[in-house]
């Protein structure tokens, strides 16, 4: 499923080092209420956050994902570009979807550099092909490479193209599974606008500390999608993909966190206990 890459030599040899999948979620970095509405503030605040993490780490290799938030999201529910792509309609809504998660992965880009973090975008729609609406090939290579050269390599959620639908939406958590089973993270972080996932939201009055994928089922009843427009399946959904993911690779956990509360995205990549929701085998 994934290319063969060589192991080139690794940029902080010697160094011992720990390689952390860090999703920024697309309610965090966005207003999802409000079509193409970046949260500005909150961006540079993490990329300060990041680049401050990397310098009190220097063994921290990370592979940094953000999601899509009101710029995806609301352009692929606009065209229904996650249920397929067929009619030249349909293609240039495929395209808008593209351009409006480019636009969101460029104010990214620019945070990230502004901040002083050596970051390269490995988008999607050009590494990754579906099938069916799951990921069928991905490259991992390019994400490697950027690894063992002291960059940051990001991912997002993204338009797709699928062999049997034309086209698609791949999510930031179905590019974290695909990329695992090659890269191998230590650890996942998820960090989004919530504390982490609660069984009666939107109500939020009960946070779960933990969900164990070896119990198997998620309560769907209480366990809500999203509030707002979101389609790759809100909470609930990427949820379910960490799980599938957790029961497959032996030792990942997965935190569900906070990235609202300023210092927690850095205490989390140093690795410091945090609240939040630990999705664990
Ligand atoms: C969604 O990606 C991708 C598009 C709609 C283009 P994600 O599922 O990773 O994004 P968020 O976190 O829900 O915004």
């Amino acid at each position: 499923m994934v290319g063969a890459y060589d192991n080139s030599p690794c940029y902080n040899a010697g160094m011992p080092s720990e390689l952390v999948f860090l999703k920024l979620g697309g309610s965090l970095i966005t207003d999802k209420a409000r079509a193409r509405t970046q949260r500005t503030e909150a961006i540079q605040r993490l990329a300060e956050e990041i680049a401050k993490a990397r310098r009190d780490a220097p063994g921290l290799q990370l592979l940094l994902g953000h999601g899509s938030g009101s710029f995806g999201h609301m352009e692929a529910e606009k065209f229904g570009t996650a249920g397929g792509v067929k009619t030249a309609e349909d293609w240039i809504g495929f395209a808008a979807v593209w351009g409006a998660a480019d636009a969101l992965n460029r104010l990214m880009m620019d945070a990230l550099a502004a901040a002083g973090v050596p970051a390269v975008r490995v988008a999607p729609s050009s590494n990754t092909i579906l099938d069916n609406g799951q990921v069928a090939e991905i490259s991992g290579e390019p994400v490697r490479r950027a690894l063992n050269s002291g960059l940051v390599p990001v991912v997002y959620g993204d338009a797709v193209f699928d062999r049997t639908r034309g086209g698609g939406i791949a999510s930031t958590e179905m590019i974290f599974s695909a990329l695992a089973p090659v890269l191998h993270p230590d650890r996942i972080l998820l960090a989004g606008i919530e504390p982490g996932v609660f069984s009666d939201y939107p109500v939020r009055a009960a946070l779960l500390p933990r969900i164990r994928a070896a119990e198997g089922k998620i309560p769907h009843s209480v366990l809500e999608g999203s509030e707002h427009t979101d389609v790759t399946g809100g909470m609930l959904s990427k949820v379910m993909t960490m799980l599938a993911l957790i029961r497959r690779e032996e030792g990942l956990e997965a935190l569900v966190f906070s990235g609202a509360v300023a210092g927690n995205v850095y205490r989390a990549l140093l690795g410091e206990e945090l609240a939040g929701t630990r999705l664990e085998k």
